[in-house]
């Protein structure tokens, strides 16, 4: 018999902080209405001085382990997407299954940028279909603020920080109905933090510890290839486009989210978008709208969703989800 994951709990946090356009304003040469009108993006939560990955991700892991009504000991998998990670090692989530005081489950971080989520999803989901996995706990974490040159206008108007959780549960009914997963590292250069761990002492990279783009290529690249893996998702599964009842995109840029849901011919409506709210928060943009599409009650038992992403890699990724 099949065995699929079945999404049974989200959860999500946003730190406290707002930050505005207005008050990015005041420090770099920008305008809300040029932000507004390029990105959609209206403010985003910053974490607090004192406030880590590893907190934030705590948080949307205990709301989506209560969604789903489970003790977090019932876990026997835990998946963190993050860039930011507070630690070179241990990953994250061993950090998180420590303070979740669960004994023994792997925890491993999964490292795919803005498309973590749609990976770590990926890789769990199998863990479940193959059973080696029963209940696993996946999390997309950042605080992407860390990462940011605060005095550059092309990359400090776009990011905010979060996180989003959801719990898989193996079922006989879909479920995870399928996931893509790519990556060209061809494109390296086009969306990077130049500085790592091994090359810190190198002319090349060292002080480039901030994230450097290539805006318009990333654009270019993101609507095109989005709208192919849609097609891909919707092939694979052999339905029509008019099937789905929501898309949860990546949330970058507004204009790139119009632009697949166009091409799924499907009214915003129909499209979970907290861009305008949340700026890009990276590998936790995804679990946050889920959940504020399951929270907000929009989306209900039984619809049919895909989830989409695109980052640095680059990376992409999609699911097709019977929620
Ligand atoms: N405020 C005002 N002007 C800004 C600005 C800001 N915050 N950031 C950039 N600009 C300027 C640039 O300096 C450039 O000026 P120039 O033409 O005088 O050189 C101009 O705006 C760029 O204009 P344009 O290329 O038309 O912008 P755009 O429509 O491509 O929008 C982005 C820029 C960054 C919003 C857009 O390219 C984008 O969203 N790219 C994808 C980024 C992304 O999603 N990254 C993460 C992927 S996971």
């Amino acid at each position: 018999m099949t065995v699929y994951s079945k999404i049974v709990g989200t959860g999500s946090y946003l730190p406290e902080r707002v930050v505005t356009n207005r008050e990015l304003e005041k420090s770099v040469d920008t305008t809300d209405a040029w932000i507004r009108e390029r990105t959609g993006i209206c403010e985003r939560r910053i974490a607090a001085e004192d406030e880590y990955t590893l907190d934030l991700a705590e948080k949307a892991s205990r709301r989506a382990l209560e969604a789903a009504n489970l003790d977090a000991d019932e876990i026997d998998l835990i998946v963190v997407a993050t860039t930011t990670a507070d630690q070179i090692f241990p990953s994250t989530a061993c950090l998180l299954q420590s303070r979740l005081r669960i004994k023994g489950c792997p925890a491993f971080d999964v490292q795919a940028v803005c498309t973590g989520f749609v990976y770590a999803l990926g890789v769990a989901d199998k863990f479940i279909a193959t059973g080696a996995a029963k209940k696993a706990l996946v999390v997309g974490a950042e605080t992407f603020s860390r990462i940011i040159d605060w005095t550059d206008r092309n990359t400090c108007v776009l990011f905010g920080d979060g996180s989003g959780a959801v719990i898989l549960e193996a079922s006989d009914t879909p479920g995870v109905m399928s996931t893509h997963l790519h990556a060209d590292g061809d494109y390296a250069d086009y969306l990077h933090v130049p500085q790592g761990v091994s090359n810190a002492h190198a002319e090349v990279a060292a002080g480039r510890a901030y994230v450097e783009m290539n805006g318009s290529g990333v654009f270019r690249m993101a609507v095109t290839t989005l709208c192919r893996i849609a097609d891909e998702t919707l092939r694979h599964n052999k339905i029509d486009k008019q099937e789905l009842d929501w898309l949860v995109p990546h949330q970058a840029n507004i204009r790139i989210i119009t632009a697949t849901a166009k091409k799924l011919d499907l009214p915003m409506d129909r499209v979970i978008v907290t861009v305008d709210k949340h700026g890009n928060t990276s590998a936790a943009s995804i679990p946050l709208a889920l959940d504020e599409g399951v929270r907000s009650g929009k989306i209900r038992r039984g619809d049919l969703l895909m989830i989409e992403g695109f980052g640095g890699g680059f990376t992409w990724g999609s699911a097709l989800i019977r929620y």
